[in-house]
């Protein structure tokens, strides 16, 4: 039997595997076991931001499996009390809670904002058409997508979604008993498609009139994907919790929810918490990675570079009819298709460069922050000499 068979038979089919076998990986590079090298401008779903195997995580995380792997949340632990300080630094929120990954995050945000509501009389949560939370029921009954539900109901009730970049459907929806409204500023599962600024502003005025949160989810977008340590930092709004997660522990498992002073106190002693979460290997990863990116030349190199990669695939994009729409933020890119871009993943992985599908239609991109110049043109080569032979 071969590993992909091998997986099959022990494996809950839930994964559509690549048919790589992963030997190791090295900067913006993977090697696979039959001797082959691979340009990840995937980045393990976004959470690889140093790539692999950057010599400061590295030794981040051998310094800290030294001193302990676990201690548990009775002990205050001096890499996540050095890894919240920076965080709400950066930030500027006041508070912070550990998880072990994004949906935690999400679930943890809707259990913060329940005990806000009940305190202020308020129950409906809002999530957006098209997005995405999460597995956990909480993170999916924020969801709208009949994919990822199916089969899963009944899900929270007091729950709703309103549609992306809808105003109108904003007003109707919102009103005195909303508690919150969960956003993800660019929607990266969903396409890489950003909010408009329309949306932005009512969302902001409508939040004025009547008191509701707004939680920005940055699990994908945030710690420097879009050349700011935040995705919602693109806009003139300033949300009320924000959850992070993927790159944050350095490529270990961590989460977090970062609260504005306005939760501050409402979780007390033993109403929320977790065994793993926090854990300290994951926060001395993340330290080092957080020291890296979160560095005003860093984040202008990405920024900069972005604006290099738009530019080359506008260019491309005059040549190949194929080519709809070209959404660049930063690291996040969608490279939106007139036919399924599953196919056309394909055959650029087959040419050795992973990239990903999403939306039916578009070509995701979300590249270690430290890819370059270089690795654009290898991956572009690729794509324009696969695009143009579909023609
Ligand atoms: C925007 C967003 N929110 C939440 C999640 C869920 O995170 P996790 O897979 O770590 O549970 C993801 C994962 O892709 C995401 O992109």
């Amino acid at each position: 039997m071969n590993f992909i068979e091998t997986e099959s038979k022990l494996f809950f089919h839930t994964y559509k595997r690549l048919p790589l076998e992963v030997e190791r990986g090295e900067g913006c590079f993977i090697y696979t076991t039959d001797g082959k090298k691979y340009l990840d401008m995937f980045s393990g779903l976004a959470v690889n931001a140093l790539g692999y195997a950057h010599p400061a995580v590295v030794k981040a995380i051998e310094s800290q499996a030294r001193k302990y792997t676990h201690l548990s949340n009775f002990f205050i632990q001096e890499p996540q009390l050095q890894l919240a300080e920076r965080l709400l630094r950066h930030s500027k929120f006041d508070k912070i809670f550990f998880t072990n990954s994004g949906t935690e995050a999400i679930e943890g945000s809707i259990k913060l904002i329940r005990k806000w509501g009940k305190a202020n009389n308020k129950k409906t949560i809002f999530g957006m058409s098209n997005g995405f939370s999460g597995r956990t029921m909480g993170a999916l009954s924020l969801m709208d997508k009949q994919k990822y539900r199916d089969g899963y109901e009944p899900f929270l009730p007091h729950f709703g979604s309103i549609e992306f970049n809808n105003v109108d459907d904003l007003n109707k929806k919102i009103n005195s008993d909303t508690a919150a409204l969960f956003l993800e500023f660019i929607q990266g599962e969903g396409g890489i498609v950003g909010v408009s600024p329309q949306f932005v502003d009512r969302l902001q005025s409508l939040r004025e009139q009547y008191g509701f949160l707004i939680v920005a989810d940055e699990i994908q977008s945030g710690i420097g994907r879009t050349g700011k340590l935040f995705g919602y930092q693109h806009f003139t709004i300033e949300p009320d919790i924000v959850t992070i997660a993927k790159p944050i522990g350095g490529g270990l498992p961590l989460g977090a929810i970062l609260g504005s002073k306005k939760v501050s106190d409402v979780w007390s002693y033993g109403v929320h918490g977790t065994t793993f979460g926090g854990n300290p290997v994951a926060c001395a990863a993340g330290i080092a990675t957080i020291d890296i990116v979160i560095n005003d030349e860093f984040l202008r190199n990405v920024i900069e570079t972005s604006r290099y990669a738009a530019a080359k695939l506008f260019e491309m994009q005059s040549k190949h009819a194929i080519i709809k729409e070209i959404r660049v933020f930063g690291y996040m890119i969608g490279i939106e298709l007139t036919i399924e871009s599953g196919p056309i993943v394909e055959e650029i992985l087959s040419r050795g460069v992973l990239v990903n599908s999403t939306a039916n239609t578009v070509i995701r991109i979300l590249p270690p922050l430290i890819a370059g110049r270089a690795e654009f043109d290898q991956l572009f080569g690729i794509l324009d000499d696969v695009l143009a032979s579909m023609k």
